[in-house]
C-alpha cells in the first residue's frame, strides 16, 4: 500500500518542515522556463501541504550537470513561476544540503517554500549515496515524493531519502499518474499502442511487452525504418539502427506468432537533406539518397482509423521530426486522431507531450503524464524505485 497525503495530512503537518521531491525537470530557453507544465502539475500537492502549514523544502533535479554545479541549470528561474502560481513566499536556496539549506529553512515561516537548488549539482544525488541522502533527510521531518517523472530513477531523493524518514507519502500527482497508468497495464481492448521517436534500442523493452499486450502497435518515426529494412524494403538513407536488425526481425514474428498486428508505415515524406525548405517527396518508396521524415498520409490515415476503433490507447513518441512544421503532419493527424477517439488514452513523453498540444489538443487527451522514461517503465510492468521506497 502506497503511503498518501490524505493520511499524511490526518495526523498533522502543521509547523513542520516536509521535503517534497517533484519534478521541476522543465525546459530551459534563454534561462526562462519555456515550457511550465511540469511545475503546474506539481501545485496540488503543494498547495495542500501549505494548507495545513507546513514549511516546505522543494527539491527537483533539472537536466543532467553530472554532480557540478551549472549556473544554466539552476532551478532559481523556477522560483517566481511557484510564487506567482501558489501565493506564498517561494525563497531560494543555494545548495539543496547543508548550511546554505539549513539557513534559508530556518528563515522561512510555515505555509511559506524553500526551493532548493539542483539536486544533481552533487553526485551523491544520482549515486544515491548514504551521506548525500543522510544530509537532505536531515532537512526535514517529513517526506513526500511527487515526483512522477523520476520515480524510475534509485536515486538518493527518490530512494535513499524514503528509507531515512519515517513519515512519508506519495504526492497527489504521483499517485494519480499510477493510477492513470494501470488502466494501460490492464487495458480495456481493443488496445492501440502507438510508438514513435528516433530509436528501437530506446523502445524496446515496451516494444516486447507491447506486441504481446496491445491488439496492435503502431509504430512510426525514425525507428519505423529499422523495422522496414529488417523487412527488405528499401530505406534510402533514412536512420537505421543496423544492430537493432534482430532485434527487429524478432519482435515482427512475435507478432506474427501471437496474431497481433504490428503496423508500419506505408508511405512516406522524404527529403535529401534534413531542412524546412528542403524538396519534399511523397509516396509508398524512400529513393536511394532520400530519408524519410514523417510517416504520409495514408500511413497517418490508417493509424488514425486504428484509434477510431480502440477502447484504449497509449502513444510515446512523434511519428516525424515534428518540430520542422512540413515534416509535422504525419504526428499531427494522429494526436487529432486519438484525441477524437472515444477511447481512454495516454500520451507520455516529452515529444508526444509537445506534440499534442502544439495541435491544440491536449484538453481532448484523458491523461497526459508528465513521465516519459517513468511512464514507459511502469507501462512495462518494471518495478519503479521511487514508489517501492515509499512502500517499504
Ligand atoms: C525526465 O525528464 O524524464 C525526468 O525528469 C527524468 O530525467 P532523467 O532522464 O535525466 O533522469
Amino acid at each position: 500500500m502506497i503511503p498518501s497525503l490524505d493520511g499524511l495530512l490526518a495526523d498533522g503537518v502543521s509547523g513542520q518542515t516536509v521535503l517534497v521531491r517533484a519534478d521541476l525537470n522543465v525546459p530551459l530557453r534563454d534561462g526562462a522556463v519555456a515550457d511550465d507544465s511540469r511545475v503546474r502539475a506539481s501545485l496540488p500537492t503543494l498547495r495542500r501541504l501549505l494548507d495545513a502549514e507546513a514549511r516546505i523544502a522543494l527539491c527537483s533535479h533539472l537536466g543532467r550537470p553530472k554532480g557540478k554545479a551549472n549556473p544554466t541549470l539552476s532551478l532559481r528561474a523556477v522560483a517566481p513561476l511557484l510564487g506567482d502560481a501558489l501565493g506564498v513566499p517561494v525563497h531560494f536556496a543555494e545548495d539543496c544540503i547543508g548550511e546554505r539549506a539549513q539557513r534559508v529553512l530556518e528563515s522561512a515561516r510555515a505555509g511559506e517554500v524553500v526551493l532548493l537548488e539542483n539536486l544533481r549539482f552533487h553526485a551523491g544525488e544520482t549515486d544515491n549515496d548514504a551521506a548525500f541522502a543522510d544530509a537532505l533527510a536531515s532537512l526535514a521531518d517529513v517526506y513526500v515524493n511527487d515526483a512522477f517523472g523520476s520515480a524510475h530513477r534509485a536515486h538518493a531523493s527518490t530512494a535513499g531519502v524514503a528509507t531515512r524518514i519515517r513519515r512519508k507519502a506519495a504526492g497527489d500527482l504521483l499517485l494519480a499518474e499510477l493510477q492513470h497508468l494501470q488502466r494501460i497495464v490492464e487495458p480495456e481492448p481493443p488496445f492501440l499502442c502507438l510508438l514513435g521517436g528516433a530509436k528501437v534500442s530506446d523502445k524496446l523493452g515496451v516494444l516486447e511487452v507491447m506486441i504481446e499486450r496491445a491488439d496492435a502497435v503502431a509504430v512510426g518515426g525514425a525507428m519505423a525504418y529499422t523495422f522496414l529494412r529488417a523487412q527488405g524494403v528499401a530505406v534510402g538513407k533514412s536512420l537505421v539502427e543496423e544492430e537493432r536488425l534482430d532485434d527487429a526481425r524478432r519482435i515482427l514474428g512475435k507478432a506474427a506468432s501471437v496474431g497481433h498486428q504490428l503496423l508500419l508505415p506505408v508511405d512516406h515524406v522524404t527529403v535529401e537533406r534534413i531542412d524546412a525548405e528542403a524538396e519534399r517527396r511523397i509516396g509508398p518508396t524512400i529513393e536511394a539518397g532520400w530519408l524519410g521524415v514523417d510517416i504520409g498520409p495514408e500511413s497517418a490515415k490508417r493509424f488514425g482509423d486504428e484509434a477510431a476503433r480502440a477502447r484504449t490507447i497509449f502513444w510515446n513518441g512523434p511519428m516525424g521530426i515534428f518540430e520542422i512544421a512540413p515534416f509535422a503532419n504525419g504526428t499531427e493527424t494522429v494526436a487529432r486522431a486519438v484525441a477524437a477517439s472515444a477511447a481512454y488514452s495516454v500520451v507520455g513523453g516529452g515529444d508526444s507531450l509537445a506534440a499534442v498540444n502544439r495541435t491544440g489538443v491536449g484538453d481532448e487527451i484523458d491523461h497526459l503524464s508528465t513521465g516519459g522514461g517513468a511512464s514507459l517503465e511502469f507501462v512495462e510492468g518494471r518495478e519503479l524505485p521511487g514508489v517501492a521506497a515509499l512502500e517499504a
